[in-house]
């Protein structure tokens, strides 16, 4: 099927399921204000703060709460694009599958969206949302759907039965979003020490240590796992595919981040997995930060750039200021601390010179990389900054 027909199809497929396609926040919270009422806003503002709690019951009860027939349509519009790029993701791996597995499937947008598109494969949808697996039936009902059944079903709670030739997993394993994932070993480095009990400690935390089993567990032979979640920050993106292989999970292609719109804010998520047990030829992971947008660095450039008295001579907010720290030639530190934070983290601090330049570099564990060069008479802006940063 061409990209353009998928498109189309994806596309009336979401239309009904009622969601509509904003580019404009006012545009979308117009239409928000015009279907729910106060009450319905002021309850769903509420149950998504209890939901950041992280408690199970809290959770259920927000999910349970976007499978109310105002709601959903409103709070999942959000996420139209979200739909789009994993649905056209998801379709081509299901390939000639005869089962297939959507765990946390939430009311089943997708779940319908791929059993329509796939008749001869049977899909079974699982989530521990009640409502919302009452309003996946009775969808797959009304569109008349004999290949999907839905389920309810806690991966946490209960062992899952059958064999399924592929799982899929899309923002529903991880979902311990504020989870800042496992340090570096020092300040100096992106790598992360193989660590046996920091691992388990965050699989623990985030509980995809018992889903990962249970869901692995019904892998068929040969059967792929495709996953999508937010684990694209390096430090969650480490332990979560070292959770995968420690199941015997193998990558068998090139991850992919996703980029894509929630109405104007842009979401940076994933990436992309398909994995399967046993392959003949799996792919390496990967635990290097992404390229970054940090701009090339060249100290004797630097020199003959006109001056603008407000503007750094050079910034780098990536993980490549690193790099660019490193080659800064003749560094004379006049300043520094390395510190542990009240979370954890190692934070370093560095104020000095190199060669005709004042520089500040900043860096901790959780990847965050920081570097700022000005012009040597204008090093006292770097002094107060690198005092703000201590005190904050
Ligand atoms: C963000 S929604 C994602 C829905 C859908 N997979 C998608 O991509 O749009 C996450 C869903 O996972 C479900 N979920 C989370 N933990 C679960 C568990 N342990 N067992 C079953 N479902 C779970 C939630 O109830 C929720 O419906």
């Amino acid at each position: 099927m061409s990209t353009d027909s998928l498109h189309d199809q994806l596309y009336a497929h979401l239309a009904q399921w009622g969601l509509r396609s904003f580019s404009s926040d006012a545009d979308y919270f117009a239409w928000q204000r015009a279907t729910l009422s106060a009450a319905e806003l002021n309850r769903l503002n509420a149950q998504v703060e209890r939901k950041r709690s992280g408690d199970r019951q809290d959770e259920i009860a927000f999910y349970d709460l976007t499978a109310e027939p105002q709601i959903l349509p409103v709070l999942y519009s959000q996420r139209y694009e979200y739909f789009a790029e994993i649905g056209c993701r998801v379709l081509p791996r299901i390939g000639a599958a005869t089962t297939v597995l959507d765990y946390g499937c939430g009311v089943g947008i997708l779940t319908t969206l791929y059993a329509r598109h796939c008749p001869e494969t049977q899909f079974v949808g699982i989530d521990r949302s009640p409502a919302s697996i009452a309003v996946a039936q009775s969808k797959a009902h009304e569109l008349g759907m004999t290949n999907v059944r839905f389920e309810c079903r806690d991966v946490e709670v209960e062992t899952l039965r059958g064999s399924y030739d592929r799982i899929i997993a899309t923002h529903a394993l991880v979902q311990a979003e504020q989870d800042p994932g496992m340090p570096s070993r020092d300040w100096t480095t992106f790598e992360r020490e193989r660590d046996e009990k920091q691992q388990a400690a965050f699989e623990q935390r985030t509980s995809i240590d018992v889903r990962l089993d249970r869901l692995s567990g019904v892998l068929s032979p040969g059967g792929h796992m495709v996953i999508f979640e937010k684990t694209r920050q390096l430090a969650r993106r480490v332990p979560f595919q070292r959770a995968l292989a420690r199941r015997g999970l193998q990558l068998i292609e090139s991850p992919e981040p996703i980029r894509y719109r929630l109405v104007e804010e842009i979401a940076d998520d994933g990436p992309f997995y398909v994995v399967q047990k046993g392959s003949s030829l799996p792919l390496a992971w990967n635990e290097a930060p992404e390229p970054d947008e940090g701009l090339p660095f060249n100290q004797a450039m630097l020199r003959s750039v006109p001056q603008d008295p407000d503007i750094p001579l050079y910034e780098n907010h990536w993980p490549s200021a690193q790099q660019a720290w490193e080659s800064l030639a003749d560094r004379l530190v006049e300043q520094e601390e390395t510190r542990r934070e009240s979370d954890g983290r190692q934070l370093h601090v560095e104020f000095g010179s190199a060669e005709e330049q004042g520089y500040l570099y900043c860096a901790n564990t959780f990847d965050q990389r920081q570097l700022i060069l000005v012009e040597g008479s204008r090093k006292g802006m770097l002094d107060a900054y690198y005092r703000e940063i201590l005190s904050s």
